[in-house]
């Protein structure tokens, strides 16, 4: 999704924008520009693609200033170019603005913007914002901005500088993040904070309906409708800019697979009582009534946060016997789901800021149900809109393609369907003790998974020209099969598919032809032989299978074309380990093929927009 990146302080404006920018590449983007105003004047610089095209025009014809706003722009109103590009500015640049959102009434401002004689130089939403400033100015800027605001549907995050004020930078937040750094005679905005992290620790997260002011010495924050000041502490961040760099690593994605083993460690730190070995969530502390209250789980996510959610209903179900349902976030909203105070809803986001998971959190609080929200963004929407939280905390991640955020939701199921079972009196002290020392297992035995990278490597490069590749597994496994197809399809673009094993016969099994490449999943012994039987048959029709299973089942080497072993564990907790070589699979085959690994064509980190 797009960035937002603004700047206003005594240092090299051009440069902290476009580093800024930079930091927010893991979005997705595909143009980039800034706006610098140099005391006098509001200057434009834009370029279509990747943050090196708008270098070089920056670099033949550089911009000075101390106040500047700049933009990665993922494309949703017109198609990528240098015209559309942000900042948008109205006809006489008095005003340049950056948006990330949507506004959705955007063609009844244009028409009447057009008709009064405004001349729209691109195809966006987020022009009319820029004519609106120009044609409602009334003196004040904030007052302006404040009307513009009233005529805006939808949602956006706004960064603004005017000629009219050569000392201020203003940003405005309604349903897109939006993030103020505070520094020393400098300030920042910015949509995420590794953008401002190398400059300040210190941020405020804005509110929906909030608008900042900043100058070099000060921050105010106020209501946007009303212009009430709001006070607010500054928030300090306490990750390390090393944990959002790529640290020796070729590509975020291979040092956040690699940094798995840490984050479940610090996920389950602090939820385990050591004496008790019980699992202690003190941020829930929820009551045994308030637990026996729900009698149905509703689990809404999208992608792969989506896919953790199966998981979660394989564990609930499996520990406390509490029905749940997990849906697509985008297919809930406009349903009429059956949701009431007698429902536990849990929203799963890693970015905290997915726009459909967010309307199904709130379409979920309006019904009356109890929200739970998984994220991995401390001050996130979605973790601050829910009743509660469980934090995965995985630090900062920035491929767009998710590993460990992924493995620390599912690590986070696995943990609250336990602390239920407690609250529920359904699990006993031994068998308790026995989940967690499985759990308390996984890091070190991810490591190993993870140290025999190279094997896994020769099969990624291996399925390199697939036409198609397919993913298949019984049970929970099916649930990984579904994340491994969606990480392949995402950075490699080689067409994938996933399948409960025993469907294929239905119907998909006429796409499997000579060399078809096959990853099977067989962790679930009650299930090996069911497995067996459909590798058979993909097997009789040419297919070229890996067998993705547990160590010392070496039945399995009979049948299959190659194995990847993994260590044992319980088999409800074999998907934190499986996992593992897929996401090794997709990275080592995307690599193989030139693609752009941390940032797929196509794809935004953050979906923000519906
Ligand atoms: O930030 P979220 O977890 O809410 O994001 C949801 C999906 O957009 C995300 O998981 C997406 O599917 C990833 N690119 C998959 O790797």
């Amino acid at each position: 999704m797009c960035g937002i990146m603004g700047y206003i302080g005594q240092q090299h404006t051009q440069e902290i924008l476009t580093n800024g920018l930079k930091k927010l590449e893991y979005r997705g983007y595909d143009s980039v520009g800034v706006a610098i105003h140099d005391g006098e004047e509001v200057h434009v610089t834009k370029a279509e693609g990747r943050l090196d095209n708008l270098a070089s025009r920056l670099q033949d014809a550089p911009l000075q200033g101390s106040i500047g706003i700049g933009h990665t722009r993922w494309a949703t109103h017109g198609r990528p170019s240098d015209e559309n590009s942000h900042p948008h500015t109205d006809d006489e640049t008095e005003f340049a603005v950056v948006h990330n959102g949507i506004i959705e009434n955007y063609i009844e401002l244009k028409d009447e913007l057009v008709a009064e004689g405004a001349t729209f130089t691109s195809e966006t939403d987020s022009e009319v914002i820029a004519h609106l400033l120009t044609k409602l100015y009334d003196g004040d800027v904030v007052s302006t901005i404040q009307k513009v605001v009233e005529k805006l549907d939808g949602a956006y995050a706004l960064g603004v500088v005017s000629r009219h004020t050569p000392g201020k930078l203003y940003a405005v937040r309604q349903a897109s993040p939006l993030i103020i750094g505070s520094g020393n005679g400098e300030n920042f905005i910015s949509s995420d904070i590794p953008a401002v992290l190398e400059h300040t620790r210190d941020v405020y997260i804005l509110e929906d309906g909030e608008m900042a002011v900043l100058t070099e010495e000060s921050i105010s924050l106020m209501d946007v409708t009303t212009g009430k000041s709001i006070s607010r502490d500054l928030f300090r961040v306490d990750w390390d800019m090393e944990q959002a760099e790529k640290n020796g690593f070729d590509h975020f994605m291979l040092k956040e697979i690699f940094e798995q083993p840490k984050a479940l460690e610090k996920t389950m730190a602090g939820r385990v009582d050591k004496e008790t070995n019980e699992v202690d969530f003190p941020e829930l502390a929820w009551t045994e009534e308030q637990v026996a209250k729900w009698d149905k789980v509703h689990i809404v996510a999208c992608g792969t946060a989506y896919h953790a959610g199966l998981l979660g209903k394989a564990a609930i179900e499996e520990l406390t016997r509490t029905p749940v349902d997990v849906e697509v976030a985008s297919e809930f909203r406009y349903r009429n789901p059956i949701v009431n105070e007698n429902t536990l809803v849990i929203a799963v986001s890693q970015s905290g800021e997915t726009a459909d998971t967010l309307a199904a959190l709130r379409q979920s609080k309006e019904l009356g149900a109890k929200t739970l929200s998984i994220t991995n963004v401390v001050g996130s929407s979605i973790s601050r809109e829910a009743d509660n939280v469980i934090l995965t905390l995985a630090g900062p991640e920035i491929a767009v393609a998710s590993t460990k955020a992924y493995t620390t939701q599912v690590l986070s199921f696995y943990l609250l369907g336990i602390y239920l079972a407690q609250k529920k009196k359904q699990i006993t002290p031994e068998q308790n003790a026995q989940y967690m020392a499985a759990l308390q297992e996984v890091p070190e035995q991810m490591e190993e998974i993870l140290f025999h990278n190279d094997e896994i490597k020769e099969y990624g490069e291996s399925i390199k020209d697939a036409k198609s590749v397919f993913f298949l597994g019984r049970g929970i496994d099916t649930a990984v099969a579904l994340e491994g197809s969606l990480k392949l399809k995402e950075i490699s673009y080689i067409h994938s598919e996933a399948y409960a094993a025993g469907e294929l016969k239905h119907g998909t099994l006429a796409l499997i032809e000579e060399g078809t490449p096959i990853i099977s999943l067989l962790t679930q012994e009650k299930l090996y032989d069911k497995m067996l039987g459909n590798i058979k048959e993909v097997s009789a029709r040419g297919a070229n299978v890996l067998g993705v299973t547990m160590r010392g089942n070496v039945k399995v080497t009979q049948y299959v074309d190659e194995t990847c072993f993994i260590p044992e564990t319980y088999s409800l907790f074999t998907p934190l380990l499986s996992v593992l070589p897929l996401q090794l699979i997709s990275y080592y085959t995307s690599l193989a093929l030139g693609n752009d690994v941390d940032k797929p064509r196509n794809l935004a980190k953050s979906v923000t927009v519906e």
